[in-house]
């Protein structure tokens, strides 16, 4: 539960805390966002979310609310104040208040908010363990998706298509037929060689930082990986396929359009790296 949330400068319950209406973030969608995984009550990757953070704001020329290690300090306080120990942590940063015009208004200061709040670790254990499904759609978003802005219409309406289908997950496809991610995660599949294939890095998908911690256990375990788009036919032949995100991790997936994958239980090496994945994440 998340009980305290801050809002530009001040701690407020969750009830009472808001933004203006003429807030740039609700009328365009003109903000960004990170959500942080919360583990034992300290930060997961904390540096690589930050870092994306700012280059977000940067590609849509977003101010700065405040020094990195005040905003450190105010995620830091907010996990304090609402008692989390495993969950996560949410900033939005927006352009700010302004008169509705299109046009980036002169000297406006940003947004900020903060919240944090806990996961059901247990029902996250047992997704893990029984696997998840994912089901394709069509991949409808703009083309900077590289960029964690809130602009997420599109991921809300493929998230809840999934869910009418009792999928977990949605699989956004491109025109030429290939995996680009998931509505809220990075895709991946185990080809039947073995080898690990994800998609590369490029404005078509956000740079996870799980992807990221993922890649670099995979690099220290020298097992045989791509960065490479792959099809939805390979994705139906292979051995394995599994999800990353902070707030899932590694999630195995278990079946595409409802066709198994691999022998239709969680691989072994998506449950390997979901296991060792906190070892190699920096923690703080
Ligand atoms: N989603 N791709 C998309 C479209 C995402 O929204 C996310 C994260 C990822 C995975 O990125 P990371 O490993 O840095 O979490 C990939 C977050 C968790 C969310 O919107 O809740």
């Amino acid at each position: 539960m998340s009980r305290i949330a801050y809002v530009n400068g001040r701690y407020l319950p969750r009830g009472r805390a808001s933004v203006s209406i003429d807030d740039r973030g609700l009328q365009f969608a003109d903000g960004v966002y990170e959500v942080c995984e919360v583990r034992g009550g300290r930060m997961v990757d904390e540096r690589r979310h930050m870092a994306r953070l700012d280059r977000s704001l940067n590609e849509l020329r977003i101010a700065r609310p405040m020094t990195p290690a005040a905003l450190a300090i105010v995620m830091r306080e907010t996990i304090r104040r609402n008692r989390v120990r495993d969950g996560i942590v949410y900033v939005e940063i927006t352009r700010g208040v302004a008169r509705r015009d299109f046009p980036f208004p002169p000297g406006i200061r940003p947004s900020l908010i903060v919240t944090a709040r806990s996961n059901d670790l247990a029902r996250i254990e047992q997704s893990a363990a029984e696997g998840v499904a994912v089901v394709t759609m069509p991949d409808i978003r703009w083309g900077r998706v590289d960029i964690k802005s809130v602009a997420l219409l599109p991921n809300v309406l493929a998230k809840q298509a999934a869910r009418e289908q009792g999928a977990r997950e949605a699989w956004l496809v491109d025109e030429q037929g290939r995996i680009t991610e998931g509505a809220s995660s990075n895709a991946w599949i185990v080809a039947r060689d073995g080898k690990l294939i994800t998609r590369q890095l490029g404005s078509d998908i956000l740079p996870g930082i799980t992807r990221s911690v993922v890649l670099d256990v995979i690099k220290a375990q020298e097992l045989a990986f791509e960065e490479r788009a792959f099809t939805l036919e390979e994705a139906y032949g292979a051995r394995e396929a599994f999800i990353t995100s902070a707030s899932q991790i590694v999630l195995p997936v278990i079946s595409i359009n409802g066709r198994p994958v691999g022998n239709g239980a969680p691989g072994l090496i998506a449950s390997a790296l979901r296991r060792d994945y906190h070892r190699h994440a920096e923690i703080s």
